[in-house]
């Protein structure tokens, strides 16, 4: 199988914060890479634009390190990461202030797809947005790409969303959630509407129930301050898991266009019921073996932050009503997970004799690591001796079904960034999405805060707390296991 790679629109791409992590890490050895496979046009620049005091070989010389570093691939030849640094420039700007906004201006080009990578606090929003339309640099066209966390609640992610519009449109906005960019939550799409199998038994009637987990195996890093803050809750519950549960309950949009896909997820998110206290379980990392609990982790001995959620969602409409959503992501968990289970109810009627076992189709789709899919069918164990029944997976493993193909397998950050030049939103949230999932988050924090709830604890490198166990067995279902 060949992979096509079509050439995108000649561009020049302004990465405000270009000398921090993001960049460093994801922004830049992304684009290398769609650089080196063709699809970035040669002419085409990026600029970083940070505070440092650094020149156009000053940068270069950084983000070859970074590419080298991060960039994960032994294929490069020095020639093409040559050719590459010198699409880079590099101007030193002063976000709050007329540092280096003419020297900005100059290097633009006219007649290419202008873009605006915002990789910088959120405060800082209003202050580009402001400078790029009082210095004439971003036109009618131009793109902005702005990161989470988009607020810490609705009213402010109402105010960013308020601020970014006094200067753009809401059609040049790309709020980035980057499991939307990864390859198989798209699949998600791709397999309930490209295929006659599933969707007519995705529903209520045939599906007992769907999990969804993401369990990390890191702790907060060097991230403690942003994440003692923030928690499970904010960090991935109202954003990723959010856009998981959205892309697994949605109604078939008419079309495959960003309005209308983005219009079937915010009437799932507007059909969440509240969660109730006792469906929520929070839990924090303690200390175990050789792992440090999470309060050392944060260096904040009296934290009550969680780093672990799980908790049972209804979506409130025809498709949904009485089968229940179980969402679960930690940090500091047994292996790194991530993946949805569609679990399919019972059969009604048992007519193999002798068989009392419990048989269930499961359709479980891994967005990570091992991404793949597989399907859980009853088969008749082989031999002879009657009819006994077992389950086995059917299993694809889209490394094995793509051959070399996997291995150029685009990262979330690449996809998404040529999906901006390309001006195509469906993998980004709209305004009404983030304020909508800000909406049902609110509630649940506030009642957490109002009754001063401590999170349970769980051991380093476990499956979480028992209480997470618990909120599934008092359903008669179980979690499945957390394994790498
Ligand atoms: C980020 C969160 O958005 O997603 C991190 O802020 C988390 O806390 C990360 O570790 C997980 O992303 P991935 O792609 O590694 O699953």
């Amino acid at each position: 199988m060949v992979s096509r790679v079509i050439p995108v629109d000649d561009f020049d791409l302004v990465i405000f914060g270009g000398t921090g992590d993001l960049a460093r890490r994801k922004i830049l050895p992304g684009l290398f890479r769609r650089f080196r496979s063709g699809q970035m046009p040669a002419d085409s620049r990026i600029i970083g634009a940070a505070r440092s005091e650094l020149d156009t070989s000053g940068y270069r010389a950084m983000i070859r390190e970074a590419i080298v570093e991060f960039g994960g691939d032994e294929k490069s030849d020095t020639d093409t990461l040559d050719q590459f640094l010198n699409a880079l420039e590099y101007v030193a700007i002063d976000a709050k202030g007329e540092g280096g906004w003419s020297e900005l201006k100059s290097l633009i080009r006219d007649k290419v797809i202008k873009a605006f990578y915002f990789s910088v606090a959120p405060s800082l929003f209003g202050d580009l947005a402001e400078r790029l339309h009082a210095h004439e640099i971003a036109d009618a066209d131009s793109r902005i790409v702005v990161e989470k966390p988009f607020g810490r609640d609705l009213a402010s992610a109402q105010a960013l969303n308020a601020t970014l519009a006094e200067h753009f449109d809401e059609r040049q906005i790309y709020r980035i959630d980057h499991y939307l960019g990864k390859e198989t939550v798209q699949n998600l799409m791709a397999v309930r509407f490209g295929n006659v199998l599933f969707e007519p038994l995705w529903n209520s009637h045939y599906v007992d129930h769907i999990q969804i987990t993401v369990a990390e195996t890191v702790g907060v890093g060097g991230r403690g301050g942003y994440y003692d803050k923030s928690g499970a809750m904010r960090d991935m519950v109202q954003n990723h898991l959010m856009q998981l549960l959205c892309l697994i309950a949605m109604e078939p949009p008419s079309v495959f266009g960003a309005n209308e896909v983005r219009d079937e997820k915010l009437k799932v998110i507007r059909a969440l019921q509240p969660v109730e206290a006792h469906h929520i379980v929070r839990g924090q990392y303690d200390a175990s073996d050789d792992a440090a609990s999470y309060r050392a982790d944060v260096e904040n001995p009296r934290s009550f932050t969680e780093s672990f959620v799980a908790m049972k969602c209804h979506v409130s409409n025809w498709r949904w009503s009485d089968t229940p959503f179980y969402l679960r992501t930690g940090k500091k968990m047994k292996a790194r997970t991530s993946e949805i289970a569609v679990v399919f109810k019972d059969l009604g009627h048992k007519m193999f004799e002798g068989d009392s076992a419990r048989h269930r189709n499961i359709l479980a789709i891994r967005l990570q690591p091992n991404e793949g899919m597989d399907l859980q069918v009853t088969i008749k164990e082989p031999g002879p001796g009657g009819m006994r029944l077992i389950d086995v997976p059917l299993d694809m493993t889209f490394a094995d079904a793509l051959g070399d193909d996997a291995e150029d397998a685009t990262d979330a950050y690449e996809r998404l960034i040529m999906d901006v030049i390309r001006g195509n939103q469906t993998l980004f949230m709209r305004g009404d999405e983030v304020e909508a999932a800000w909406a049902w988050t609110d509630p649940i924090i506030e009642g957490w805060e109002a009754r001063n709830d401590v999170p349970k604890l769980y051991d380093a490198g476990s499956a979480g707390p028992d209480d997470a166990m618990m909120l599934m067995h008092r359903d008669g279902r179980r979690w499945r296991d957390i394994k790498g």
